[in-house]
């Protein structure tokens, strides 16, 4: 199977963190989303001794928690002790709602409201990722107001296409996100930066896309940051305690993609690093990352019910399910590859070519299309299987369809970690 949490019991049913799913969906219903705790807990170690082993102390992973955000996954990264990107007043509360210790969070995005720069200092948010100037000295006038002198990292766009789907590709100069060194705007922020009051200049950041599979984007990506803390050690005599090169590397959806040992891509980059720090004649810097699929992808899986199967005589057949877009809107979005298996007999020949559609009144609502399944019954449990990462976090309720619960697995046991959203949820805010 495409992950080792994945195998099929003596029933032939499909086991999750050797659990039967049937059994599952049986006990919690469905659509219902499943988490394996035990290996985000291993991916998560994984990076953090990587790190820990090829960079300089310090370095360290921060999970992007906009991937899988809800208080259980931040109580896991607390306890696994390593740091944490957001990037709303909403993560930020349920981060801090968890006990998690937000002096360990780092706060993106491009697009802060001066409340939420308010909020995030009164929840002791203990890094800021500036995006760009405006907001930078909104921080520093709110800062100043706390009495406060907040540590600040600046998002700089490398100028990189990292060959990944448009969408989810953000460090081009022409980006939305950050202040493009090519342009010479960055050294403007920079400096900015340093004559500011209430900010503490911590380094730099940058993030280039998702889904990557190389490390060579990364290595190209650290040259040209590292000749731009050259050009403003230079300028500024300023060199930077932390350097964070983002997300970004790629997670196994489908059969044809690579298996991805995370360990020796960390590797890969600190061969760069170290080289390029030597060549450059600069210290090297701790180094941060902040990984959110490549930790949670694929811990987690989806059960469906089939509802019906349609068979649309010579054209297309579609098994539909009491889910789709409003659970996982990513195939609708970037039209992104899924493994789909027929939970109930999982080796069963897959003989019958399919598109998995949802329930929403909407054409584009489809999980995945003329995928090779095993021709389902109505009722039966399909698994759509990698769904860890942006689609818990992605749901709505388009439809008025409730979002699912979300089960965790552990050491062969199951426990809710978010309940299913009822009816009366649905409209808990009308009036
Ligand atoms: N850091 C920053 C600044 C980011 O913008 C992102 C993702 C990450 C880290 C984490 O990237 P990852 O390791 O998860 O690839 N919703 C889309 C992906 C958009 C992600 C945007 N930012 C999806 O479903 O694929």
């Amino acid at each position: 199977m495409i992950c080792d949490n994945i195998s099929v019991n003596e029933k032939g049913h499909l086991t999750f963190a050797g659990i039967d799913t049937t059994e599952l969906a049986k006990k919690y219903g469905t659509p219902l989303y499943l988490m394996d705790e035990n290996k985000i807990r291993e991916r998560v170690r994984v990076y953090k001794n990587a790190m820990e082993r090829y960079f300089p102390k310090g370095s360290m992973p921060e999970f992007a928690s906009k991937a899988f955000s809800c208080k259980q996954i931040y109580r896991i990264m607390a306890e696994e002790g390593i740091d944490i990107d957001v990037v709303s007043a909403g993560e930020i509360f349920t981060a801090s709602s968890a006990g998690f210790p937000m002096d360990r969070a780092f706060f993106h995005g491009n697009s802060k409201t001066d409340e939420e720069i308010r909020f995030a200092m009164e929840k002791g948010v203990g890094t800021f990722v500036a995006d760009n100037e405006e907001e930078l000295k909104a921080i520093n006038e709110i800062a100043g107001e706390m009495g406060k002198k907040q540590r600040v990292l600046l998002r700089v766009s490398p100028g990189i296409d990292p060959h990944t789907h448009k969408k989810i590709s953000t460090g081009s100069t022409e980006s939305k996100f950050g202040v493009a060194i090519e342009t010479g705007q960055a050294k403007g922020f920079v400096k900015l930066a340093i004559e500011l009051e209430n900010v503490e200049l911590q380094g730099y950041h940058c993030h280039i896309g998702s889904q990557i599979f190389e490390s060579e984007p990364f290595a190209t990506t650290l040259e040209i940051m590292l000749g731009f803390i050259v050009e403003m050690k230079k300028a500024f005599n300023f060199e930077p305690e932390i350097l964070n090169i983002g997300g970004g590397f790629g997670v196994r959806y489908v059969e044809q993609e690579p298996v991805i040992d995370y360990d020796e891509k960390i590797k890969e980059v600190s061969y760069v690093l170290n080289k390029q720090c030597e060549r450059f004649g600069i210290a090297i810097p701790k180094i941060h990352m902040e990984p959110g699929r490549s930790l949670v992808a694929d811990a987690g899986m989806t059960l469906y019910t089939v509802t019906n199967v349609k068979e649309v005589k010579g054209y297309k057949n579609y098994v539909s399910i009491d889910g789709g877009m409003t659970d996982n809107p990513r195939y609708t979005l970037y039209e992104s590859p899924y493994t789909v298996v027929l939970a109930s007999r999982a080796n069963d020949e897959k003989d019958f070519v399919a598109t998995i559609s949802g329930r929403c009144c909407e054409s584009g609502d489809l999980i995945q299309e003329d995928v090779n399944i095993t021709k389902p019954l109505k009722d039966e449990i399909l698994a759509v299987l990698t769904t860890g990462a942006y689609n818990y976090s992605m749901a709505s309720n388009y439809n008025r369809v409730p979002r699912p619960p979300v089960v965790m697995l552990k050491d062969g046991e199951d426990y809710l970690a978010v309940k299913r959203e009822s009816l009366e949820d649905i409209c808990s805010l009308d009036i």
